[in-house]
């Protein structure tokens, strides 16, 4: 719960989005933050106060001229540890790059100095229009931090345009990062590996694995949530990108290793969490491969060995995992040695709950100079906390 006693104003300007802003009060408060809710007046004609009270628990406010909250908008202006405005519409971005201060939300936003989060939603003409451009120009020199908008099916049809609001997951991710401030993850850039690569035998036929990324997907969501900036080097798979957390989407092993040896060099975590294929058809067929009777033998040569091939800078906290079936102790710590980590998770690939495809997973971690760690069966996104909070240690 990294908002957990922090107080967050929302405040809420008069879009369409205003409805997802209900969501993202919700998911602030579920997780421990004091909300208080602002709406503008056009905001309070998309959705009524009284969603936000019930949601927060706490009266919402819209004019500057209530009799009991005064100075409402330099208090809160000062308060709060952060303050989102979400959705931002075109109006509200012109009203805060003009310095105007002529409702409650532009008065706090004016007397504000703390860090402001803003998620930007219109129209898509709107949006490109010079003057908003201006504005965002304006308003980013001024400090605001921005999330989206995004490129997305707009309130008038389905075509996908820019003007959006990002997700309230992906605000929420955003402001837990800004909020995470100078913690021991503050500033650090951390490359993650995830779910399976393939390996074609001809343009239909691959080799592949079941891994489906889960874990490596709950190690970036851990890490972007601790504060850091995460890219996922995800192979092929399902999974919804992590909100705040880039991704570079690779295939094959050899498109894997190309892009940690790129990333790595500016890293200060690798984490190895990816189950690439091992072996690759020495030699793959350029147009399909027919149906015949009869065995047919398919000569196989290693892939290139990922964390044996990147130079890794200096003090950059390794990680790896060693999937293996029945007792992998000796081998994993033979990894450890001669992989040059500094930490490696074991997990069994047969014991019920763990490895591949589950939502849990049973790991043993081993950290250099450390008697290892056997965890229970946990959610993998608990187990990628665990595993943080090792790396962590590592740090200092
Ligand atoms: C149905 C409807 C939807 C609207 N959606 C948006 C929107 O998504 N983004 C935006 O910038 N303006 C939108 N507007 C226009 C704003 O409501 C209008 O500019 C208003 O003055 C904004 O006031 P505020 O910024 O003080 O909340 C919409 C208006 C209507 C009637």
């Amino acid at each position: 719960m990294p908002l957990a006693g922090r107080h967050v104003v929302l405040g809420v300007s008069g879009g369409i989005a205003c409805y997802k802003s209900c969501t993202l009060a919700r998911r602030l408060t579920e997780d421990g933050a004091t909300v208080d809710v602002i709406l503008t007046a056009s905001a309070a004609e998309f959705v009524r106060p009284v969603t936000f009270e019930a949601l927060t628990g706490r009266p919402v406010l819209i004019s500057l001229w209530e009799r009991d909250r005064a100075l409402a908008h330099i208090g809160l202006a000062k308060e709060p540890d952060l303050v989102i405005v979400a959705p931002a519409t075109a109006n509200l971005l012109a009203r805060g790059a003009m310095g105007m201060a002529d409702d409650l939300l532009t008065a706090l936003l004016l007397a504000r100095t703390g860090p402001i989060l803003c998620a930007p939603a219109m129209n898509d003409a709107m949006y490109a229009h010079p003057a908003t451009m201006a504005n965002l120009r304006t308003l980013m020199k001024r400090g605001w931090q921005f999330v989206g908008p995004e490129i997305g099916a707009l309130a008038e049809g389905p075509s996908e345009r820019p003007g959006r609001m990002s997700e309230p997951e992906t605000i929420f991710a955003a402001a837990t990062q800004l909020l995470a401030g100078k913690g021991p993850w503050s500033g650090k850039q951390v490359v993650v590996t995830a779910g399976p690569t393939r390996e074609h035998l001809d343009p239909v036929r691959v080799i592949t694995n079941p891994s489906s990324g889960r874990m490596g997907y709950a190690l970036a969501e851990a890490a972007v949530a601790r504060g850091a900036a995460v890219t996922l080097v995800a192979g092929p798979g399902q999974l919804p990108t992590p909100p705040g957390v880039a991704v570079v989407r690779v295939e094959t092993t050899a498109e894997m290793l190309r892009a940690v040896q790129a990333l790595v060099k500016h890293a200060d975590v690798l984490i190895m969490a990816a189950a690439p294929a091992d072996y690759r058809p020495a030699k793959a067929a350029t147009t399909k491969r027919p149906r015949q009777k009869g065995r047919f033998t398919l000569a196989l040569e290693p892939t290139p060995d990922i964390l044996a091939l990147v130079t890794r800078p200096k003090g950059c906290v390794t990680v790896g995992f060693a999937l293996e079936t029945g007792d992998g102790l000796a081998r994993a710590r033979e990894k450890l040695r001669t992989k040059r980590l500094d930490c490696i998770i074991l997990n069994d690939a047969l014991e019920p709950g763990a490895g591949f495809e589950v939502s849990t997973n049973r790991v043993t971690i081993i950290a250099k100079g450390r008697e290892p760690i056997r965890l229970p069966l946990l959610a993998k996104r608990d187990v990628a906390d665990r595993i943080l909070d090792e790396v962590e240690r590592a740090f200092s």
